[in-house]
């Protein structure tokens, strides 16, 4: 495990460090995205997927109604749960999503992974994102060993 720190100013910062972060990724990764609402948690998995070389990268949206889409088509598909509408904690295979949890050739991606029940799943990858003003987001990234050479890319991000 290694953690890093990284600021990323506007909104293309944050793209480009989902899509750095999604050429990194490998099957069977968790990715929980914490942060406040408006942190840029989306905006991230825009990037991510981008990274993947999924074509429809752009049209990534907060899920309102359902908590979960699947993206197929890209170098991995990425199952992306956004359970901040959960009022009660979420026990995915209760929910029917066991898929998602048993799935070791897709990306699994938690906004508000905090609405997740105890020891239903756990990642591979946090990143924890604060707002320092309106121009910029603080982001910290921990994550499996062989994630490490991300610190060494950061130069897209500016
Ligand atoms: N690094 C950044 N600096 C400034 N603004 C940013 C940055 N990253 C994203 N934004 C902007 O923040 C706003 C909120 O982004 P986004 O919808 O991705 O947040 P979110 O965390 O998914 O919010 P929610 O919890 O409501 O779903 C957008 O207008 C986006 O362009
Ligand atoms: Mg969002």
């Amino acid at each position: 495990m290694f953690t890093f720190d990284q600021r990323l100013i506007g909104d293309e910062s944050t793209l480009a460090f989902g899509a750095l972060l999604g050429r990194n990724l490998r099957s069977g990764d968790r990715l929980f995205l914490h942060g406040p609402l408006g942190a840029g948690k989306t905006t991230l998995v825009r990037g991510l997927m981008h990274g993947l070389e999924h074509p429809d990268s752009r049209e990534v949206a907060s899920p309102t109604f359902a908590i979960h889409h699947r993206y197929d088509g890209g170098r991995l598909s990425v199952d992306h749960l956004d359970l901040y509408r959960l009022t009660a904690p979420v026990d995915l295979a209760a929910e029917g999503l066991d898929t998602v949890i048993d799935d070791p050739s897709s990306v699994v991606v938690i906004e508000w992974p905090e609405r997740l029940q105890i020891g239903s799943l756990s990642p591979t990858i946090s990143i924890h994102l604060t707002l320092l003003g309106e121009g910029s987001r603080g982001m910290r990234l921990t994550g499996r060993d062989g994630l490490e050479s991300i610190r060494q890319s950061t130069s897209v991000l500016r």
